[in-house]
Order: structure tokens, then C-alpha cells, then sequence
């Protein structure tokens, strides 16, 4: 599943509990087991009331004795007098019947018991109108752009926790079982399942009406089961080039027929990518691919139905290009969900890393393999890795595997940070053993437990034995218990290498990394995978382990007289395969730098390396371990720097720091940013000539990067040329920039401009129809430099109730708090509106709102001030704690690092 939008949730708080002593926790007893469900439902579009009607026929394993049957179901009207328990023709009396809503439980008291190991069939009927929270069983729509009819569709999202509301079932992962599923509905529409039709007949009352049967699902958790019915169009079938000859049928409002569409393109290749790569074909005949008009999530990875959401497709518009690269990787992970989630899935939520951070892994493996030219998967490892030492470097983070409990805590656990560190879990562990075994084990682990469950142990016992198999790790190793260390717990290690530079000796330790930097109060640690890259030798290539920093042995003393050569450098982590950072001895530091200033080939370092090397001494720097005069001689490098990654983690780091800095301060950062960028903008062709010059694909993302930071610190001539392309590309009257640099020019027109530039970007805005443009318009006209200008905007924006016009308000603030010149006033235009912005925007929203303002207050006065004004607001209540520990942490930061910081950018201006 792909992503977390976690704004919907708010109709999951449940209503008040008749809790009882036997269901102290949400998991249901393990008494009975669903074997199979013979599922029916009629669903009625027409009308105002659209609804369905539904039976389910379960068919159930006594696991032992005993008088009840527990199972899930959720705002059902559920008719009792047909609910019924059979053994073949004898039926059982259901004394009572008890609802615990809380809990989401029906529970059946019977007339007798259930008999171990004997089979049992339990029916129930039920109805529900089909929802509009995006779960369940829920309702779509879409307008027709010709007659301007809206038509009407039903589509199911049952991950992770909303099959109950739906039908009566076991909604949990490990609780697998076959499914016949019948679909009833006017023949105006499609049916469609995870399971092709075998057959259709009419309804014996409704006219126009049938009934379809749909072939057997394979067995499969109750959250990957979905339905649809619909009369959107199938814009190609096609069939892939694996054994199976799967068929791919493509569904979507008519409108989009024609367009370029990602997911139609890639899906067969990607399936035949998977087969090869895990040597176990796709077990389904069919896949339907359905691009909903309304989604929870931004896609959904239902075996034989997957799920796309339309307000998520690339937009022909702004960063079209960039775009793209989001929904190739959300197609990618999708697809390696068929074998990770789908056909193995975790056996409770705590694990929900063992689906999503290996689908999110394998869907980069799968780009760069399908596309190598464009790089993506090793851009959004980059991406990932940057995020990740980031984030993970608070206190409060926690460990991936997780125990979760009820369905808020489930849904809670779908964060960008589980993907993330998931992701770089399963690619540690590709790293560790070595491609050939960790191929090995993940078919190991994947043909093991086909069509049932497994936990993370599951998973390191597969690798081990593959490892240990190819002599990879020892037998005395235990590999479960290092990676354990890992998932278990939240953070990462910093390991710091002391070399002796006469006994050719290293001495290693490790301590958890933290912001907050009390260190030694914190005694976590990890079994840290060691392998050392000489300069002699610089083999970036090779990553399995040659020793391992233990836990809790947090010291090691290591002779490495081979690699060792007093006069030149060894590096830690090739390819920042494990996820720690490192310090170093001075001498080491100096090595490193030289050797990657002045060697053509920077010393045959890595970039993901290179990039990790400037953020680990910026880190250090601001936790005072090292001195900031250390990194920026590092950073002076980047002048001769080609490749994206290590520019893009050096700026990002640097932008936040600036946004710290006082008046004075700042000038010289400015300055200092300018000579850093001046290299970087002088090697992409000039904006004004941009249409001409063809930027290879692979190239625009960096290119934009490039423009975007030489404009905003106005190097050279970067805003002039922005003008210039303004004036030049225009139809007519009307303004059309080349689409994958608008937000840079945009931007740069505003920031240069005055009130005839808003006035003609304002009107842009409101003429557009089309939301990604709108976005990036939006997020322009934070560079005005005019307050009333920018007012008039937020006024209009906020003013409005569509939910786009929202997100382009957050965005223009975003921009304008990202950048010097209406930081104040926008914060007071915040701390003026909280009432509105408290009823338009969620949690997450405003916390985000908040952290950006909270990244650009510099005193403490200015902080006292926010926290006076919103502390009594509930929904700014969480936000503001976030806020103000930013804060907190960014004080701490101008307090004991200013003066260092701005000592060494006046010695390397
Ligand atoms: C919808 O169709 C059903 C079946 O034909 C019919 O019974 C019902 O009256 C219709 N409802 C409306 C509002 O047209
Ligand atoms: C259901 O039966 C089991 C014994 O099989 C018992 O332990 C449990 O308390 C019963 N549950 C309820 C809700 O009565
Ligand atoms: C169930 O049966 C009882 C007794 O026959 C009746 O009173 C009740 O209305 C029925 N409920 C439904 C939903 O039909
Ligand atoms: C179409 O769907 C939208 C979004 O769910 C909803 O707000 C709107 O009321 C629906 N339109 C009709 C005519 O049902
Ligand atoms: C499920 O459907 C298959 C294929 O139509 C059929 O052979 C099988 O008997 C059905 N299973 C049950 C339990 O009805
Ligand atoms: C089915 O389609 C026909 C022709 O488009 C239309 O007149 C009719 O109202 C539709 N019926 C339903 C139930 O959607
Ligand atoms: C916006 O639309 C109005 C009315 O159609 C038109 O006069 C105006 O030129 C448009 N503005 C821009 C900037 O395209
Ligand atoms: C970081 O940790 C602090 C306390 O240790 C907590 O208050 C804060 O909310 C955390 N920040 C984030 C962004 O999670
Ligand atoms: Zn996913």
C-alpha cells in the first residue's frame, strides 16, 4: 500500500465499549479458523441511496471445544434471525448474540459446542449504504466531461482493518482463507474481483439485474480481498510475457483514455521483473488495474485488483518529470507486494515492515533494472538515506516492528519512517550477505511461506541459512540476533574509529546518535557490520562484513596492517550499505578530505559515500563532536562534484542551518552559498536558452535543484535569466514556461517582481484547472516579496472549501517560511488566523505548518510568542509540542554552534 494520507481517520474512534474480561485485547480468540467464505453481494448504484446487500458462508475449523464464535464486523445492519451455525444438514441454535463495538466484535453464543478438529458453517446476511470515508465498501464518482453526467461506482479498501465493514469476517492478516465471491448489480456495470468471471446469470427478482461468480480466490488475508463495481472503460488488456500470460485489463473514466499511463506500461514488465528475480511466478490469471476517482491511499496492492488513485496520476503539467518518478516507484512497490504481503504475509501488524520495506527495496531494484538510465530507485535510496539519519536522530523514534493493538495503532503504523527504515533494512541485509545468498534466502523465505504467514524472525532465519550456505557468516554467528538490533529498537548508531597510526591498530566503539546528544545517558546498541575500504584499495563494490562491532560489547580493537598505510585513508560502510554514521581520528578526516579535493576521481569514493561523508561531519558538527571548520573544508569538494546525491544532501543541510541565522549572519551565509553554487549553476545551460538546449531526463532533476538554489541565493545571473525566460516564452499575452522548470522561474518572477508579476500570477492561478499546476503556482507565491500581495492569496485560498485550495495555501506558506523575506509576517498572518487554519487542517498538517515556522524563529522570544498564542487551542495542541521541541533544538544549536558555524564560513568565503 502505498501511502499513508493519515487525514481520514477521524470516524475509526469507535463507539463506547461494553468491554468484557475475556476481550481485553482487539486480536480475535484463536478458537475457530476461517477456512473458506462463499461471499454474495448485491450492490444497488441507481438512486440517491446507494447501498448493498450481502451473505457470507463461512466455512469453520473447531481448534478446539467450545460454545462461541468471535469474528469482526463494523457498521453492518446484520440480520440476526438469519444468522445461522451448521454441521453439514444439522443446524445449531444461536442463544445470543453480543455486539462489542469497541472491539468490532459479533460474537454468536450457541445452544451447544463446537466439537474440535470438525468443520462448521456459519451464515450470516447483512447490509450496509456504501460509505464515503474511503473504506470499507465504499462510493466513488466521476463526471462525464461530455453529457456532464456523474456516474457512480462501488470499490472496495480493505487494508488494513476495514474488510469488517464490508462483511462479516476474521479481519486479521494471519487468519488466511479461499473466498468464491459472487457479485450482484445492473448490467450498466462491471463486476470485477480479485478472481476472473466464470459466469453470469440474471437475478431472479430485479430486472436487469445479475448475479456473477467469480473463480476461487487463492487463499489470502481478509485485507486483500476487493471488489468493485463499475462502468469505467478498460483502456488496453494486454498480456505479460511470463509463463503465466497474465492478463492486465486497465480501467478508468473515459476522460483519461489516451493519456500516458504509468501503471498500464509498467505492470507486465514489472511482473515478469519479479518472476525472474524471486523464481516463483505469479500465482493469479488476471490482474485488474482500477484507477478510482476518490482513494484513501495513493494506491492499493489487492491480489488480482489493484488500486489506483486518479488525484494521484501525473499531472501534464510543472514537474511532470518528477511526478512520474513518484508513481513509477508506487507501481514498483505495488508489484513486489504480489510476493511480499501478498502471497507471504506478516503474521500481525507489529510487522508490517516485512511487507512494505521490502516492496519499497525490491520497487527500486525493479526501476533501475527496468530503466537503468534514469537512475530512480538509487535517487530514492539517496532520498531515503538522507530522511532516515535525519529523523532517526530523536529521542522518542520508534523501532519498526512494533506491537500494535487496535485499529488506530494498526493504521498508525503506516508511516513514511517504517517504508523508509524498512526499506533500508531489507537493502542491509542485501549488503550484508552478498547478492547470491540473499537471493537465495529471500526465495528461501518467499517459497517457504507461500500462502501463509511469517514474522521478521522467519525472514533472518531464511537469510542466515542462505548466508551460512554460501559461507557468507559463520555458524557460530547469529545473524537473527544483529538484525534484531535493528527493527527492535528506534535509532542508529554513530561509530567512532580511532586509528593508531604507528601499530597500524584501529579502535572502534559505538554509542546511540542522538540531536540531543546526551550520549552517555543512553546504553542502546547494535551489531554493527564492519567492512573497511582502504585508499590503496578503494573497493566500494565489495559490502559484506569483515568483523562486527557486538552488542553489548561496545568496544573493539582491530589489527588491519594490510590496510592500514599511515598516509592514506580507510572509510567504514562502502556504499552506506549499514545504516550508522562514523567519526573519524583527525589525521583520517584530513585524508579523506584531500584526497576528495584533490584527487580527480575523488579518491574512487563512492557518492553515496560522499554524500554520507558531508552529512555525518554536519551532523557531528552540530553535536559538537567535530568542528564546523572540519566539514566546510569537506564541503569545498563540491566544486568538482558531477553526480546529484551528495550536492542535493550538502544543500539541504546547509538551507536548514541558514534558516537559523540572524541579519548579519545570513548576509555572510548568503555569500557564502553563492560562491558554493556558482560552480554548479555555471555547468547547466542558462534558463533563458533552456527549451533549446534538451536537457537529457536524467539530467532534469538535478538541473532543477541547480536553478532552484542558484535563484533563491541569486547567483550570478540566475533570477536575471528567469525574467528573460519569462519575457520570451510567452503565447500571445499568456504566459507558458517550459514545464520542468516553472517553479524555479515562477518563483524567481516573483521574487524579483511587483505587483504587476502577482497580479499575473494570481490570475494564472485562479484560471488554471489543473491541480498540479495550481500547486505549483501556489508554491511560487510564497517567493513574493510584497506582504499585501502575499495576504491577498492566503486570504483567497483559505477562503475556499476545496480541499486543493488548502493544500495550495499550506504550500505558498511553506515556500514563504522556507525563505527569508516574510518569515514574520507570515508567522503573525498564522498566529491571526488559528481559528480557520485549526478547522481547515489536520494533525499532520499543522504540524508541519508548525515545524516550518518553528525551523525559522531565531529567539526565544519570538518562541515564548507562539507558544502564548496557541497553547489554549486543542488543535494546535500536539503541533505545538512538536514545534517547541524543534525549537528547543534549534536554540540549543544557535546557542552552542553559531559562533563556530559563522567562524567557518568567513574563513572558507
Ligand atoms: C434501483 O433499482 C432497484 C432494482 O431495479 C429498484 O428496486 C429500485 O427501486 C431503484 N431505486 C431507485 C431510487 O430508482
Ligand atoms: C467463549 O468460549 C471460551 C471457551 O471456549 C471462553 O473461554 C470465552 O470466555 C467465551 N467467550 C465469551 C465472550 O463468552
Ligand atoms: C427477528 O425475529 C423476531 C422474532 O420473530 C422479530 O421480532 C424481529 O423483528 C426479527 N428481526 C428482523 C430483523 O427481522
Ligand atoms: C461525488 O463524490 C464526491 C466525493 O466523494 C462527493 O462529495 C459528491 O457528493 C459526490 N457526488 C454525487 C453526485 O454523489
Ligand atoms: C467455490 O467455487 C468453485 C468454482 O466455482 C467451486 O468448485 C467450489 O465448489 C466453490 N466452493 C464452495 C465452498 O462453494
Ligand atoms: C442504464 O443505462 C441506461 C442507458 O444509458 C440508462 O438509461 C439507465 O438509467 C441506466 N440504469 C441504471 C440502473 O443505471
Ligand atoms: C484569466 O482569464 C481571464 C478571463 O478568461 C482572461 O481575461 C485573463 O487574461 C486570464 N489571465 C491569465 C493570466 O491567463
Ligand atoms: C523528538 O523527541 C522529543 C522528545 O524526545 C519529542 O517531544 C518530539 O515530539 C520528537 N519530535 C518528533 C518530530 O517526533
Ligand atoms: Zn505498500
Amino acid at each position: 500500500m502505498w501511502q499513508l494520507q493519515p487525514s481520514l481517520w477521524i470516524f475509526l474512534v469507535l463507539v463506547v465499549p461494553s468491554i468484557r474480561a475475556a476481550y481485553e485485547d482487539y486480536r480475535l480468540p484463536r478458537s475457530v479458523e476461517p477456512l473458506h467464505y462463499n461471499l454474495r453481494i448485491l450492490t444497488h448504484l441507481n438512486g440517491t441511496d446507494q447501498r448493498f446487500e450481502g451473505s457470507v458462508q463461512i466455512d469453520l475449523l473447531a481448534r478446539e471445544t467450545t460454545k462461541n464464535i468471535t469474528l469482526h464486523a463494523a457498521y453492518l445492519k446484520i440480520d440476526e434471525n438469519r444468522t445461522s451455525v451448521a454441521s453439514g444438514q444439522e443446524k445449531f441454535g444461536v442463544d445470543r448474540i453480543e455486539v462489542n463495538e469497541l472491539h468490532n466484535f459479533y460474537i454468536l453464543h450457541l445452544g451447544r459446542e463446537l466439537e474440535k478438529d470438525q468443520i462448521y458453517q456459519l451464515e450470516m446476511h447483512f447490509e450496509a449504504g456504501l460509505n464515503d470515508s474511503q473504506s470499507g465498501y465504499y462510493k466513488s464518482n466521476y463526471t462525464d466531461v461530455v453529457t456532464q453526467e456523474v456516474h457512480h461506482l462501488a470499490v472496495t479498501q480493505f487494508s488494513p482493518t476495514f474488510a469488517r465493514q464490508a462483511f462479516p469476517c476474521f479481519d486479521e492478516p494471519s487468519w488466511k482463507a479461499t473466498f468464491n465471491i459472487t457479485l450482484g448489480y445492473h448490467k450498466n456495470y462491471t463486476g470485477l474481483s480479485g478472481m476472473p468471471v466464470l459466469g453470469c446469470q440474471d437475478h431472479d427478482s430485479l430486472a436487469n439485474y445479475v448475479w456473477c461468480n467469480h473463480d476461487t480466490l487463492l487463499r489470502t488475508s481478509t485485507y486483500l480481498v476487493a471488489f468493485a463495481v463499475h462502468d469505467l472503460e478498460n483502456a488496453a488488456t494486454e498480456e505479460s510475457d511470463t509463463r503465466n500470460r497474465v492478463i492486465f485489463r486497465n480501467w478508468m473514466q473515459p476522460k483519461l483514455l489516451g493519456q500516458e499511463m504509468i501503471s498500464m506500461e509498467m505492470a507486465p514488465k514489472l511482473l515478469s521483473f519479479y518472476e525472474n528475480l524471486f523464481q516463483i511466478n505469479f500465482p493469479l490469471a488476471k490482474v485488474d488495474q482500477l484507477t478510482v476517482p476518490t482513494h484513501r491511499f495513493t494506491a492499493m496492492e489487492n491480489w488480482g485488483l489493484v488500486t489506483y488513485n486518479e488525484e494521484r496520476l501525473p499531472q501534464h503539467q510543472g514537474d511532470y518529470q518528477t511526478q512520474k518518478d513518484g508513481f513509477a516507484r508506487t507501481v514498483a512497490h505495488e508489484y513486489a507486494h504480489q510476493w511480499f504481503g501478498n502471497l507471504v504475509t506478516m503474521k500481525w501488524w507489529n510487522d508490517l515492515w516485512l511487507k512494505e520495506g521490502p516492496s519499497t527495496y525490491f520497487g527500486y531494484l525493479a526501476l533501475d533494472a527496468l530503466e537503468p538510465e534514469w537512475s530512480r530507485g538509487e535517487r530514492f535510496i539517496g532520498r531515503d538515506l538522507a530522511n532516515f539519519f535525519s529523523k532517526d536522530s530523536n529521542a522518542t523514534v520508534p523501532a519498526i516492528s512494533k506491537d500494535v493493538k487496535d485499529p488506530a495503532e494498526v493504521l498508525g503504523q503506516f508511516t513514511e519512517y517504517v517504508y523508509e527504515k524498512g526499506s533500508l533494512t531489507t537493502r542491509m541485509l542485501h549488503k550484508l550477505v552478498g547478492e547470491k545468498a540473499f537471493l537465495q534466502g529471500i526465495r528461501s523465505f518467499l517459497g517457504s511461506y507461500s500462502f501463509t504467514n511469517a514474522n521478521q524472525a522467519d525472514l533472518w532465519k531464511s537469510l542466515e541459512e542462505a548466508a551460512l550456505q554460501n559461507e557468507v557468516i559463520s555458524s557460530e554467528f547469529n545473524l537473527s540476533r544483529a538484525m534484531d538490533s535493528w527493527t527492535l529498537q528506534g535509532g542508529y548508531p554513530l561509530v567512532t574509529l580511532i586509528r593508531n597510526y604507528k601499530s597500524g591498530e584501529v579502535t572502534l566503539n559505538q554509542s546511540r546518535f542522538l540531536q540531543e546528544q546526551e550520549l552517555d545517558k543512553d546504553s542502546s546498541c547494535w551489531w554493527v557490520p564492519l567492512r573497511f575500504v582502504s585508499q590503496k584499495l578503494p573497493d566500494f563494490v565489495q559490502t559484506t562484513p569483515q568483523f562486527w562491532l557486538e552488542c553489548p560489547v561496545n568496544t573493539k580493537v582491530l589489527n588491519l596492517p594490510h590496510l592500514t598505510s599511515p598516509d592514506e585513508w580507510i572509510l567504514l560502510n562502502p556504499q552506506v550499505a549499514n545504516i550508522f554514521r562514523v567519526n573519524y581520528d583527525e589525521l583520517n578526516w584530513r585524508l579523506v578530505i584531500e584526497s576528495l579535493k584533490n584527487d580527480p576521481h575523488s579518491g574512487g569514493i563512492h557518492k553515496l559515500n560522499r554524500a554520507q561523508l558531508l552529512d555525518d561531519l554536519m551532523a557531528l558538527a552540530a553535536v559538537r563532536l567535530q568542528k564546523y571548520d572540519k566539514a566546510f573544508d569537506l564541503l569545498e569538494y563540491l566544486e568538482k562534484e558531477q553526480d546529484f546525491l551528495p550536492w542535493q544532501r550538502a544543500i539541504g543541510i546547509l538551507n536548514r542551518l541558514g534558516a537559523l541565522l540572524r541579519v548579519e549572519e545570513a548576509i555572510k551565509f548568503k555569500n557564502y552559498m553563492q560562491k558554493l553554487l556558482l560552480p554548479l549553476y555555471n555547468r547547466f545551460p542558462k534558463l533563458s536558452d533552456i527549451a533549446e538546449s534538451k536537457l537529457a531526463i536524467k539530467d532534469i532533476p538535478f538541473a532543477n535543484f541547480a536553478y532552484s538554489q542558484a535563484c533563491r541565493y541569486h547567483v550570478a545571473d540566475c533570477t536575471e535569466q528567469a525574467k528573460i525566460l519569462a519575457k520570451t516564452h510567452r503565447n500571445g499575452g499568456r504566459l507558458e514556461l517550459p514545464s520542468d522548470i516553472q517553479k524555479v522561474a515562477y518563483c524567481s518572477l516573483l521574487d524579483e517582481g511587483g505587483d504587476a508579476e502577482f497580479q499575473e500570477i494570481f490570475e494564472l492561478f485562479q484560471n488554471s484547472t489543473n491541480g498540479s499546476q495550481r500547486r505549483i503556482l501556489a508554491s511560487a507565491l510564497g517567493c513574493i516579496r510584497n506582504f499585501e500581495n502575499f495576504e491577498e492569496f492566503l486570504n483567497y485560498t483559505l477562503k475556499s472549501d476545496e480541499k486543493l485550495f488548502s493544500d495550495c495555501h499550506m504550500l505558498a506558506v511553506t515556500t514563504a517560511l522556507d525563505r527569508e523575506h516574510l518569515v514574520s509576517q507570515t508567522e503573525n498572518y498564522i498566529l491571526s488566523h488559528t481559528k480557520p487554519l485549526g478547522e481547515k487542517f489536520k494533525k499532520k498538517e499543522l504540524t508541519g505548518l508548525l515545524l516550518n515556522l518553528a525551523a525559522n524563529l531565531q529567539s526565544s522570544k519570538e518562541i515564548d510568542r507562539l507558544e502564548a498564542h496557541l497553547k489554549d487551542i486543542k488543535e494546535f495542541n500536539e503541533p505545538l509540542q512538536k514545534a517547541l521541541h524543534q525549537s528547543k533544538m534549534n536554540q540549543k544549536w544557535r546557542k552552542e554552534c553559531t559562533s563556530d558555524f559563522i567562524e567557518a564560513i568567513e574563513k572558507h568565503l
